[in-house]
């Protein structure tokens, strides 16, 4: 049923900041760019597809999340791919997105880096200019693979430094703690990257690896990272070094079971910037605004709260200060509008 709440979700202006485009690849586009690169799929149909999505954890999420990524080949498939996620994106409200790439998911399969970059960057820029959304890359490293070959990508990046706002870390976590990519990292930031890095949700040793991401790689952000709910003084420590931490409340459901609703909930009523992404929506059924509904119904959150977690995503985000302060009066005027009273 379609309420108030869900109009004013999708109207909200907000940005997304975690959202992988990998995790974009709808089952139509994955049959059509199957037929275009000659390739023959083991299902047949789109409920077939969907039929494999039976994911109880990270691990065996990622276990059907690789091999679909194999109709990737072309410059133009990753064009396509990133092209029908801001379409979609535009319809949810973002005004802005910062979206995580895989190259290796990618050139570990022998497909160049350059059909990978230049296909999103020209998604990009489109998007700029036709859909009024602005829209930034982030390069993740696969934490499963060595240290030495993420080293080795982010050298393959460096000619496309301009194109690339930040660099992230996601996949498999277990056995691959944020320290592993220490020298990386470091490398990065000294090349002017922001930081980011995923601390999925309720993996072992979780709270170790936030504390590390903030106090040995010093991240910018983090990625999902609600399990810091487990140790007041990291809490405090987001809060003085207003970190982001980019939740996914529908993405956990399927993963966890859960929408972690508690922890985000509290750590926005704390005064952390947590806000809302979709992760990758076309396997979890849910854009963002749609994260932001299912987040307000199971948590009873007000209008105001949801302009909250907007003008969350906009402080999180790595616009310049003006561009930030400009969305987030846009978020205001909009709730102004619709008669919902913010605190100044
Ligand atoms: N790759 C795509 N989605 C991911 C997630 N939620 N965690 C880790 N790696 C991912
Ligand atoms: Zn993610």
């Amino acid at each position: 049923m379609t309420t108030d709440l869900t109009i004013f979700a999708y109207g909200l202006p907000k940005a997304e900041l975690h959202l992988h485009l990998e995790g974009t690849l709808e089952p139509e586009l994955k049959f059509a760019l199957a037929a275009r690169n000659g390739m023959e799929l083991a299902e047949k149909t789109v409920e077939e597809v969907r039929a494999t999505y039976d994911f109880t954890d990270l691990t065996s999420f990622l276990a059907v999340y690789y091999p679909a990524m194999n109709v990737l080949r072309t410059a133009e498939d990753f064009f396509d791919l990133a092209w029908a996620y801001l379409a979609r994106a535009q319809e949810n409200g973002v005004v802005h997105a910062e979206m995580f790439f895989d190259p290796q998911a990618h050139t570990s399969r022998g497909v160049p880096f350059e059909n990978v970059i230049t296909g999103y960057r020209r998604a990009a820029v489109r998007a700029q200019d036709e859909l009024g959304i602005s829209a930034e890359l982030i390069l993740c490293f696969l934490r499963d693979f060595s240290a030495e070959y993420a080293m080795a990508t982010l050298m393959e990046a460096l000619p496309y430094r301009q194109w690339i706002v930040g660099v992230g870390l996601d996949s498999d976590e277990r056995d691959n703690p944020p320290a592993k990519f220490a020298a990386v990292f470091a490398r990065a930031a000294a090349e002017g990257f922001f930081l980011t890095m995923h601390c999925d949700i309720d993996q072992a040793g979780s709270v170790d690896n936030i504390r590390q991401v903030i106090e040995e790689i010093g991240v910018d952000r983090i990625d999902h990272g609600t399990n810091i709910v487990e140790n007041d003084a990291l809490v405090e420590l987001v809060k003085e070094k207003g970190l982001g931490l980019t939740c996914c409340p529908v993405s956990n459901s399927f993963v966890t079971g859960q929408l972690k609703a508690d922890e985000i909930v509290g750590l926005l009523r704390r005064g952390v910037r947590v806000m809302l992404n979709s992760d990758d929506p076309a396997y979890f059924g849910a854009y963002v605004a749609d994260n932001y509904v299912a987040l307000a119904e199971q948590a009873g959150l007000a209008p105001a709260d949801l302009a909250q977690l907007a003008i969350n995503s906009f402080e999180a985000s790595w616009l310049p200060a003006g561009r930030r302060a400009t969305f987030i009066a846009s978020v205001r005027d909009y709730a102004a509008a619709n008669g919902v009273e913010l605190p100044a």
